[in-house]
């Protein structure tokens, strides 16, 4: 795939360097040139510079959005036309001080990054777990590899962020249409909470599958019905 990254800094480092490993053709876009120089030069490989509309016009397949929530979403205005038609990965995370969710009681991030640039397809994705995690090779804990919530609405940006995920060495798990998407971003808003605020293993809040929906197992089954 062409990809193009938007932001220099730790998520394009981490997830660039997975794509090219993975054989994918990458141009690290950023309003710095000298960083994004920096960046493509430190991850090698594909990797190109460019400055951010070069690189939203490179990644004919895909365009990683990796810049601060509200930056983004100006960015995003700003190279709508570049963007049409191109996958839009959202991995940003609209919190504040406090652990305050930015988005409370209105659009979340990724459809604030849907309205702004309306041609694209938005595909979220990325933000439950902290940089170092996505530097992982891979990120498998206790023998199992980390399931990554993907949410869209367009079947084919869903299939190739599906196939990114993979590449970073993690497992894809269906999050639903792009309306689900601010429930991803209220978890990482309680998970850093809980890691960052309390100390709180997050990893312990929920139980497992078998036990997930009471004694008659009904999550195996695909059903939710012990909750209502
Ligand atoms: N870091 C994590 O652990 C983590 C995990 C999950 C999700 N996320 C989300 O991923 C996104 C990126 O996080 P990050 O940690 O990679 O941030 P970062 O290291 O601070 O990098 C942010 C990048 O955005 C650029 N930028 C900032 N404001 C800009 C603007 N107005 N116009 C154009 N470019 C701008 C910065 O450029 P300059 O260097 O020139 O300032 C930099 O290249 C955020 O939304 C964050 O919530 C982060």
């Amino acid at each position: 795939m062409r990809i193009g990254v938007l932001g220099t800094g730790n998520m394009a480092d981490a997830l660039a360097t997975h794509w090219v490993r993975a054989g994918h053709e990458v141009t690290i876009g950023g309003r710095d040139a000298h960083k994004a120089e920096q960046l493509a030069t430190r991850i090698g490989g594909s990797a190109k510079p460019a400055g951010l509309r070069a690189a939203a016009e490179s990644g004919q397949e895909v365009v990683l959005g990796a810049l601060p929530f509200g930056a983004g979403v100006d960015v995003a205005r700003e190279l709508r036309a570049a963007l049409e038609d191109k996958v839009l990965l959202d991995c940003s995370n609209p919190i504040g001080p406090g652990f305050r969710l930015l988005t409370e009681g209105g659009p979340s991030a990724a459809q604030q990054l849907a309205a702004a640039a309306p041609g694209a397809h938005v595909v979220k994705a990325f933000n439950l777990c902290h940089e170092d995690v996505w530097r992982m090779r891979p990120p498998v804990f206790d023998g199992r590899p980390l399931a990554v919530p993907v949410c869209g609405d367009d079947e084919t940006a869903l299939v190739r962020v599906r196939e990114l995920v993979q590449d970073v060495g993690c497992e894809p798990v269906a999050g639903g249409g792009l309306e689900r998407a601010g429930l991803l971003e209220a978890t990482a808003a309680l998970f850093i909470a809980l890691w960052v605020g309390e100390g709180v293993d997050a990893q312990a809040i929920a139980p497992p599958l078998a036990y997930a929906t009471g004694p008659n197992h009904q999550a195996a089954e695909g059903g939710a019905g012990a909750f209502r």
